[in-house]
């Protein structure tokens, strides 16, 4: 694709993200339940399987559909806090989104851990057995405190064409929107399209190493971001592999009825 197709292709790629957002950096006001195991959401729709328990300490989320965005929402962090000023802190916790709760009593069902967290010392039992919270939530960035983002080849790659890729431990407030791969080296791009969750997938990859842009969602635009040497030739199936960046963008959005809304403690 030339630099002209590009310009468009991101063009269009963010007016269909700003026309699906849900105002995420507004202050939100809605009911929070939790999961009793969280076995039910490292198994969760963003297919971060059980590397999902290792990411924010295990304070997972399965959020609404507005909110997973068809997931592009997924590992999208929340500071989230019940209002309970007796049971609750102010700060409240943060959570990770790994899945989607079609429920529509709550905006969030969270790990018990990630539920717990927003307790005030010794009211952690008192919340649980309440069970479902009124809560107020606000998007934040991911801070992965030193990872970069990270690419793990699962295991529906069939060698030599078809590749899927886990994206892990991606910082900032954006989304990625679209994802090129090309040979080391080459100006040979190819597209890769959001499969499910945090997956992408495309049927022709070309031979390793492999380097990645990607388009992610940055201020009231986009922008690429290159990462030049990803995959290593000799790449396996269930590697995991260090993009060399991390990305730190926050996406901002029109969202003029939530302006004057802060997150006061
Ligand atoms: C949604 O969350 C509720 C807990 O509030 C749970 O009982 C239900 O199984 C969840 N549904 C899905 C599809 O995960
Ligand atoms: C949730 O959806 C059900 C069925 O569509 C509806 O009856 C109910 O009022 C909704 N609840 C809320 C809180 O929106
Ligand atoms: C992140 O990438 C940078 C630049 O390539 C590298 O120097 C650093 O070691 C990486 N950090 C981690 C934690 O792997």
């Amino acid at each position: 694709m030339g630099l002209f197709n590009n310009l468009c292709l991101l063009s269009l790629l963010l007016i269909s993200v700003s026309s699906t957002n849900a105002c995420d950096r507004c202050l939100h006001q809605s009911k929070a339940a939790f999961f009793s195991t969280s076995s039910s959401l490292s198994s969760g729709a963003c297919g971060y399987g059980s590397l999902a328990t290792r990411l924010y300490g295990s304070h997972l989320a399965a959020a609404i559909p507005s909110i997973y965005k068809s997931g592009s929402g997924c590992g999208a962090c929340y500071q989230v806090r019940c209002k309970d000023s007796k049971m609750c802190s102010k700060a409240g916790t943060q959570v990770i989104v790994t899945d989607v709760n079609k429920s529509n009593e709550t905006d969030f069902v969270m790990s018990a851990r990630a539920f717990m967290a927003m307790a005030n010392k010794g009211m952690a039992h008192d919340l649980l057995k309440l069970g479902v919270a009124d809560v107020e939530y606000i998007r934040i960035p991911c801070d992965y405190k030193g990872k970069n983002l990270t690419v793990r080849v699962e295991e529906s790659t069939k060698k030599p064409n078809y590749l899927a890729l886990k994206f892990l431990y991606q910082g900032g407030q954006t989304e990625i929107v679209a994802i090129d791969i090309a040979q080391v080296g080459s100006s040979s791009w190819t597209y890769m399209t959001r499969n499910y969750g945090a997956i992408w997938d495309t049927s022709r990859a070309p031979a390793g190493p492999l380097q990645l842009r990607l388009v992610v969602t940055s201020g009231y635009d986009g922008k690429w971001i290159w990462a030049k040497s990803v995959l290593p030739a000799d790449w396996t199936i269930g590697g995991v592999y260090d993009s060399g960046l991390q990305i730190d963008d926050i996406a901002q959005e029109g969202c003029g009825e939530c302006d004057e809304q802060n997150w006061n403690i």
